[in-house]
């Protein structure tokens, strides 16, 4: 396979028709055979993966290029989803206003070709996929979610997702419940996910504020979880944080099976694996 052929692979899985802008091939390669993917392949990662024969460094979070310039375009699509939530779409733009303006600038700090020019120098095909397989783990969620009644309780969820999905049940993190509380109904759910990064406060307000009882984040600040409570402490809304790296190895490990069944080897790096590992 090629770079483009595993990228391509990921679009399809996660129904999107465009590369988003915080996903990109940094070093193209063709042939790829042997894979090493995780979730932040950087400098001492890409030397080892050159070391050890890996064709291609897979990794998920943007690591240069225009992929870590542009997260405020990957960050609107918070909207999209809270529109399809229900909250307006005048309020759903001014969820994200703050945050995409400050990404705008920010992305201008970045250091964006550290680790491609040093790909590019081992000689090693390396490429990120980060939004398309979020949105993998982001339906899986929403799936998951979608089947249990708007009066079962937050904890119910979370034995729930516990349940379908190794990841959770493998993870050194537990899933977490910092505002709100795990005996509330759990109403309306929303997973927020997907969209490069979680909405931070004003997208949690924004949902909660339209109709939605329980948000997913897969991590978030304590600044955001201080405010929060501050706002919602007794009324019945609850943010739910189910770990970073389990969600993320939620999204990206029915991909890496795709790409198994194409006949590639791949060797997963501190991912959390859905299924238990042997000795
Ligand atoms: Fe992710
Ligand atoms: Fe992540």
């Amino acid at each position: 396979m090629t770079t483009e052929d595993i990228l391509r692979l990921a679009l399809d899985m996660a129904g999107l028709t465009e590369v988003p802008a915080d996903t990109a091939i940094y070093c193209p390669g063709k042939g790829i055979r042997r894979v090493l993917a995780g979730i932040d392949l950087e400098g001492a990662e890409l030397i080892v993966a050159k070391d050890r024969g890996f064709d291609l460094a897979l990794t998920h979070h943007p690591a240069g290029g225009a992929a870590v310039l542009h997260m405020d375009r990957v960050f609107v699509r918070h909207v999209e989803l809270m529109v399809r939530a229900g909250v307006p779409e005048e309020a759903a733009r001014r969820a994200v206003a703050d945050k995409s303006f400050e990404d705008r600038i920010t992305g201008q700090t970045r250091n964006y070709e550290r680790l491609p020019a040093l790909a590019r120098l081992l000689g090693i095909a390396y490429m990120n996929i980060h939004t398309p397989l979020d949105e993998i783990g982001r339906r899986r969620m929403a799936e998951a979610a979608g089947e249990l009644s708007a009066d079962a309780r937050v904890a119910d969820l979370v034995a729930h997702f516990r349940d379908r999905f190794g990841e959770f049940r493998h993870a050194v993190s537990a899933i977490q419940c910092p505002v709100g509380d795990l005996r509330s109904r759990l109403g309306r759910v929303a997973v927020a996910h997907g969209a490069g990064t979680n909405g931070g406060y004003p997208v949690a307000k924004a949902y909660f504020d339209h109709g939605v009882d329980t948000v997913i984040y897969i991590h978030v600040s304590p600044a955001v979880v201080r405010k929060l409570t501050e706002e919602y402490e007794g009324t019945g809304k609850n943010l739910l944080v189910t770990g970073h790296i389990a969600s993320d190895s939620l999204g990206i490990n029915p991909f890496l099976a795709a790409l198994r069944e194409k006949g590639l080897e791949i060797v997963p790096l501190g991912l959390v694996p859905a299924e238990p590992q042997g000795p």
